[in-house]
């Protein structure tokens, strides 16, 4: 087969790492790719946005299948373009993407199919919004409705900062259209989990759970990003609840929206917030997590493509899907100031010092070749990621690799995967 990933992350070096493992694979492309895909996959130098000669691109060399890794190219209507020309896409078409292109849609489709889900209101209009704001005090949570690159929640602990948070989004437009429309939301505690999960457009299968680290700083402190590490599986739920997750999330969605005649296939990523037994979605994402995947697919025994395939004929329900024993743990290196404003650029040492470790591979997302060097060229630049029988393992894994890996000003977070090792240790 001849497959074409689009995307430049981490996640795309993930998938074309899994779909290299795959014996019929036999030729491998990714737009634009990064500083890490080249090694895997001919990198092929069109924008993810570009969709326009994607599809040319695609059209014209024959690809049997087309994997999309990111949301904007999905929300621009790439994959009804691509199958418009006769291509096999894994990804959901632009109508049924809405479920993260647009959190008032989303919001509204959880309310019309009683998806569990924090209690909200949407706004298009700065002074309705702020007194809204008035009459429900902080915490609360105010979003810009449109894609923000995961910067687009901002919780708020005060009255003040909300009000802050709603300016900056409708007034000062700091996500430009994407704050169009605001979504005010019920502020809810509890732990975070990722879900994601296998559609083809009638039947849904969840794959490892996952639990990324969305806060800049150690103990969950700071801005939101698109992600700060990750591990995988998570033992948030137990068997019981993830069922219930199943009846009640993620089967929900993929019914509802067929129902609304935008079958759903591809990834489906349910964001959780579980509390004492108890669930609500968060949000929807239309693909697989970043960095959830990079923690998720070294443990997949079933073979990717059959896993696609599947999803992309209708026929999930005839696949099994099968996991490693053990964990895997991803964390991630970014620029000095993610995720502000950042210099790039720095040359990156020690990347083939830490591949040396045992069961690890280092990620590529923001880095791009030089000759021989590898430098920074966004805010998260590295996924390092381990495996190994258990959790403790996985994570002194990765670290000791983080620990071989150098440029100027680079920041991770030293605490991936400290809950997970807390409640394996309560479970113990
Ligand atoms: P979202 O893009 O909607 O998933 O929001 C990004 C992050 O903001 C989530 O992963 C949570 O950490 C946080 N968040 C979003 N909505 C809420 C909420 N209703 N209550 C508490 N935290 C939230
Ligand atoms: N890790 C968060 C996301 O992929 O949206």
């Amino acid at each position: 087969m001849k497959v074409l990933v689009v995307g430049s992350g981490g996640r795309e070096h993930a998938l074309v790492w899994a779909l290299s493992r795959s014996p019929q694979v036999k030729e491998l492309y990714i737009a634009p790719g990064n500083g890490g895909t080249g090694g895997l996959a001919t990198n092929v130098p069109i924008p993810a946005e570009d969709v326009a000669a994607l599809v040319d691109y695609a059209a014209a060399g024959r690809f049997d299948m087309v994997v999309v890794g990111p949301e904007a190219p999905i929300a621009l209507g790439l994959t009804d373009l691509l199958q418009a020309k006769g291509l096999r896409v894994f990804a959901p078409s632009a109508a049924a993407g809405q479920l993260e292109s647009s959190k008032a849609f989303s919001k509204d489709f959880m309310r019309r199919y009683a998806i569990p889900t924090a209690a909200y209101a949407t706004f298009a209009d700065h002074a309705a919004a702020a007194r809204y704001l008035e009459a429900h005090p902080a915490p609360i949570v105010v979003k810009a409705s449109g894609l923000a690159a995961g910067k687009g929640a901002i919780v708020c602990q005060t009255d003040a900062e909300a009000q802050a948070a709603l300016r900056q989004i409708m007034v000062e437009r700091a996500f430009g259209s994407a704050g169009d429309q605001v979504v005010i939301e019920e502020y809810l505690s509890g732990q975070e989990v990722t879900v994601l999960a296998f559609a083809d457009g009638r039947t849904v299968k969840p794959m490892l759970l996952a639990q990324d680290h969305k806060a800049a700083y150690d103990g969950d402190r700071g801005p939101n990003t698109g992600g700060m590490g990750c591990y995988a599986p998570a033992s948030v739920l137990d068997d019981a609840l993830l069922r219930q997750v199943v009846a009640r999330v993620l089967q929900p969605a993929v019914d509802g929206l067929a129902e609304l005649g935008a079958p759903y296939v591809g990834v489906l990523y349910a964001g959780l917030m579980v509390s004492g037994g108890d669930f609500r979605t968060l949000e929807f994402n239309c693909r697989f997590g970043d960095p959830e995947t990079q923690a998720i697919l070294p443990l997949l025994r079933t073979d990717l493509v059959d896993v696609m395939n599947a999803c992309i004929d209708g026929r999930l329900d005839q696949v099994a899907l099968e996991w490693a024993a053990g964990s895997c743990a991803c964390v991630v290196m970014a620029s000095g100031g993610y995720p502000g404003d950042y210099a790039r650029g720095f040359e990156i040492a020690g990347l083939d010092e830490a591949a040396k470790l045992p069961d690890t591979v280092v990620f590529h997302a923001g880095t791009r070749r030089d000759g021989g060097r590898v430098l920074t060229a966004g805010g998260r630049v590295l996924g390092v990621t381990s495996w190994a029988g258990g959790l403790p393992e996985a994570l002194r894994r990765a670290y000791a690799a983080v620990e071989r890996i150098h440029w100027d000003g680079a920041i991770y977070r030293r605490d991936i995967g400290a809950k997970g090792l807390r409640a394996g240790k309560e479970a113990a």
